[in-house]
């Protein structure tokens, strides 16, 4: 048996990622379970007291700050061969500190379900990211549309609500995948009817939407953009498996764009990642689709192609880095445009230091493509940033340095392995 999880694991390692480019991917690679499902589904389990189990759960820094998080609650959790019971008969506490929340954003999941419960919560606002502001007022704003007096004292969200959440009708004008599944898990506890439109689309909300479901929670409009709930006095535990991470799989896809030879990716949703696998296929790679697995072959220099984020089922902004770091090697000049994150492209100046051609107006990447890529030391500097980099020494001659790669594995269970398995010259040192 494994332990609980501890907080010494939250500690980010000082790992560093050391990548001989040029080899080709061959073989197999299997998806694991989503990041962005698992943490929203992790916090619903506050929703109702007793054991949870979370199948298919990837085991990730970022798993592990939740679970971390709900262990501080008073939930004990248990993280065993990527299954995750998490029981919350014993969570007393309403508090989710500073301490965790700054480590990760996505804490702030445990609002909704926290004050729907316990008619009042305290989560520390999360602060910047990495990249730039990220702003949690619609989360707020929703909490308030519920009944909730909200405010915001010492650095903290202070949401009450001591005679119970009240149905309400919240129309969100920015799609909002975090604001959304905290809504949802709030109201599904509260008096008479709420109805969310403009509701986030991400397979992640509309998992967390059938596992509330599962639950006992009345949800009407699951999949689509206006979600109607009836709220019950009560939910019960229950047993989810996890989707696989579509950005895992995508990530994948690119990398196999750029020196597949050819590369399957297994346990894959195509509807779930959809999007960015055809703009991969729209630069030239060769992309065979199976029931479960896309076998993808770099057969010529990738095409220049124009690339624009959306919210689902558009292409992902988690996807951006990573395709940019394709299409730095493109015959012709692509242009990327992120519309849902405006500043996310910390990745830009370390692609260059590989020698990418990058100019960046506003929200627009302008990428001429270049005939190769040289290895160097660069750093990782987000999630997906990390992803963007290693795809980049996969290709680049010679050999890349990534450090500070903690960013990678809040989100990537295993990259390095998963690729040294398919033939990738990766190696991982600590510093
Ligand atoms: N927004 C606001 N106010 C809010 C919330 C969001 O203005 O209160 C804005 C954001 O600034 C952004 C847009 O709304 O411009 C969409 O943000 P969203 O709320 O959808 O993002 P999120 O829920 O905080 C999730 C993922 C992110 C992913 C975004 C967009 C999780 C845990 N995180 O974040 O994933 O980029 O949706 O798809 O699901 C990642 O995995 O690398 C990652 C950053």
């Amino acid at each position: 048996m494994t332990p609980a999880v501890t907080d010494t694991q939250t500690l980010p390692s000082m790992d560093a990622l050391v990548i001989r480019g040029g080899a080709p991917l061959q073989g197999t690679v299997r998806v694991s379970g989503a990041k962005n499902a698992a943490l929203p589904l992790m916090a619903a389990t506050l929703l109702a007291p007793g054991e949870h189990v979370l199948e298919n759960c990837p085991s990730l820094q970022d798993t592990r700050t939740m679970a971390t998080v709900l262990e501080h609650l008073g939930a004990r959790v248990h993280f065993e061969d990527h299954v995750c019971r998490v029981d919350t008969g014993s969570v007393r506490s309403a508090e989710a500190p500073y301490e965790l929340v700054k480590t990760m954003r996505a804490s702030v999941y445990v609002m909704g379900p926290l004050l729907a419960r316990f008619g009042e919560v305290r989560v520390s606002l999360p602060g910047g990211c990495a990249w730039g502001p990220r702003p949690v007022d619609l989360h707020i704003r929703a909490m308030e549309e519920l009944g909730a007096d909200v405010t915001v004292e010492h650095g903290y969200i202070v949401a009450r609500a001591p005679r119970g959440l009240t149905g309400c009708r919240f129309a969100f004008d920015t799609v909002s995948v975090g604001a959304t599944g905290n809504l949802l898990m709030a109201a599904v506890l509260a008096k008479g009817e709420t109805v969310i439109e403009n509701a986030a689309l991400e397979p992640d909300i509309t998992q967390l939407a059938e596992y509330l479901f599962q639950m006992g929670a009345r949800i009407d409009g699951i999949g689509t953009t206006t979600l109607r709930v009836e709220g019950v006095d009560s939910l019960a535990p229950g047993r989810v498996r996890i989707i696989p991470d579509r950005i895992e799989a995508a990530t994948f896809v690119a990398a196999g764009a750029l020196v597949g030879g050819p590369l399957r990716v297994e346990g894959v949703v195509l509807e779930h990642c959809e999007a960015a696998v055809r703009k991969i296929e729209e630069t030239g790679a060769h992309v065979t689709i199976e029931k479960s697995a896309l076998v993808v072959e770099r057969r010529s220099r990738p095409r220049a192609i124009e690339v624009t984020t959306a919210p689902f089922p558009g292409f992902a902004t988690d996807m951006q880095a990573q395709v940019m770091a394709l299409l730095s090697l493109a015959d012709g000049t692509s242009t990327i445009t992120d519309t849902i994150y405006h500043d996310r492209f910390t990745h830009v100046p370390e692609l260059v230091r590989l020698g990418a051609d990058i100019r960046l107006e506003n929200n627009v990447a302008i990428v001429r493509g270049v005939e190769k890529l040289s290895g160097c030391p660069v750093m990782a500097t987000d999630l997906r940033a990390s992803a963007a980099l290693v795809l980049a020494a996969l290709v680049a001659e010679g050999e890349t340095h990534i450090s500070r790669i903690y960013h990678l594995d809040r989100g990537y269970e295993r990259l390095d392995e998963k690729l040294a398995a398919a033939g990738a010259r990766i190696t991982r040192i600590r510093e």
